[in-house]
């Protein structure tokens, strides 16, 4: 039987998203910018998504970020029957019966109706900060 690392690398790899590490502070979430950083080879290169997860979260956290350095942060629970929502093609995907959501949580196809739940973001120079969670 193949035992399987618990990595994060590797879930990223199996699934296209990237899991990042996060401390929780007084229920604020902190994440190093540097998980949206990635070396590929020799390049370095940007990160759109950067997914959270706790074990006391029941739907992971998507946080996006802009290409002109700012953050967004959406609860990754479909807002038409509650299931867990994937990233693919730099938006929010339902595998459940195809809701799609842009980055900022904003219903793009439906048949969900209500945005998705955001979260304030805070950041300085090395973290960003989601409040709320
Ligand atoms: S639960 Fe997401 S589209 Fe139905």
């Amino acid at each position: 039987m193949a035992v399987l690392p618990a990595s994060s690398a590797l879930l990223s790899s199996c699934t296209g998203l990237y899991y990042g590490s996060f401390v929780e502070e007084g229920g604020v979430l902190r994440v190093s910018k540097g998980e949206f950083q990635q070396v590929k080879g020799e390049k370095q290169i940007e990160r759109d998504f950067v997914v959270i997860r706790g074990d006391s979260m029941r739907y992971p956290i998507g946080i996006f970020k802009t290409p002109n350095n700012h953050y967004m942060a959406n609860l990754m629970q479909c807002t038409h029957k509650g299931c867990e929502l994937s990233i693919g093609g730099g938006i929010f995907n339902c595998p459940c019966h195809g809701s799609e959501f842009d980055p900022s949580g904003r219903v793009l196809e439906g048949p969900a109706e209500e945005n998705l739940k955001s979260f304030e973001i805070t950041a300085d120079n090395e973290n960003i900060y989601v409040h709320g969670s």
